[in-house]
């Protein structure tokens, strides 16, 4: 059976200084879940914000916050992003030395957890995770920025994924680089959730939300959902 298409708005493309506007403009017009991209400066070379911005978002954000860690270490803060009302934490398996450990630790808040594969990340380590993951977020461009192409090699790896995963109850998860070209050779690939960031903000305003709206209609319409 075909699983429902989730589109995660990414608010990394978003007004910097009207978040909690934003998220309830994307969520109004059709979003499923708010995807939002923490980064260290250090995993990656861009710094975006920490769990106090989690916190201050999460009441504007009635559905899923879908927090993408990308940070290292990781595991000194799992806690901080749990208490931020987070119900997805993800990972990267690049970030630390035990992810098997920190995919425990994030389930172990009561949250969700995701697994997040750079481009340049094979899925041998996939397996012995599949029992403690929740998501898997395959990175279809290097991570740090909004805007970047879509980088094609990854339709190979999300088909052995969804080959891999079988009827588990685990998402794939598509990040970077996705739009209405994009959309359906992930989706004809296995995956279920796509983040779009400047895909589904341009155009529009948390004043202006109409476009939002159209911009999230013509990715369901490209993938046929
Ligand atoms: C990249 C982030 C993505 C990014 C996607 O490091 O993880 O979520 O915001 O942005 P677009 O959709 O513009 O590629
Ligand atoms: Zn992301």
């Amino acid at each position: 059976m075909q699983k429902p298409l989730i589109i995660a708005p990414s608010i990394l493309a978003a007004d910097f200084a009207n978040f909690g506007a934003e998220c309830r403009a994307v969520e109004d017009q059709g979003a499923d879940w708010v995807h939002v991209d923490v980064m260290d400066g250090h995993f990656v070379p861009n710094i975006t914000f920490g769990p106090a911005m989690c916190a201050a978002i999460r009441p504007y954000i009635r559905g899923i916050m879908d927090v993408h860690l990308m940070i290292a270490p990781v595991d000194p803060y799992i806690a901080a992003f749990a208490a931020s009302g987070a119900d997805i934490i993800t990972a990267h398996i690049e970030a630390g030395p035990h992810i098997h450990r920190t995919l425990q630790a994030i389930r172990n808040t009561g949250k969700k957890a995701g697994l997040a594969l750079n481009p340049g990340t094979g899925i041998d380590a996939v397996p012995a995770l599949l029992d403690i993951v929740d998501l898997i977020c395959v990175m279809t461009v290097n991570p740090g920025f909004g805007g970047q192409s879509f980088i094609h090699s990854q339709i190979e790896k999300i088909k052995s994924l969804r080959q891999m995963i079988g009827s588990r109850p685990i998402h794939i998860e598509i990040d970077g680089g996705v739009t209405v070209e994009t959309a359906p050779l992930v989706v004809a690939a296995g995956a279920d959730v796509l983040v779009a960031g400047s895909a589904v903000f341009k155009g529009g305003s948390a004043n202006n939300p109409a476009p939002y709206g159209a911009n999230i209609r013509a990715i369901r319409a490209a993938v046929g959902a």
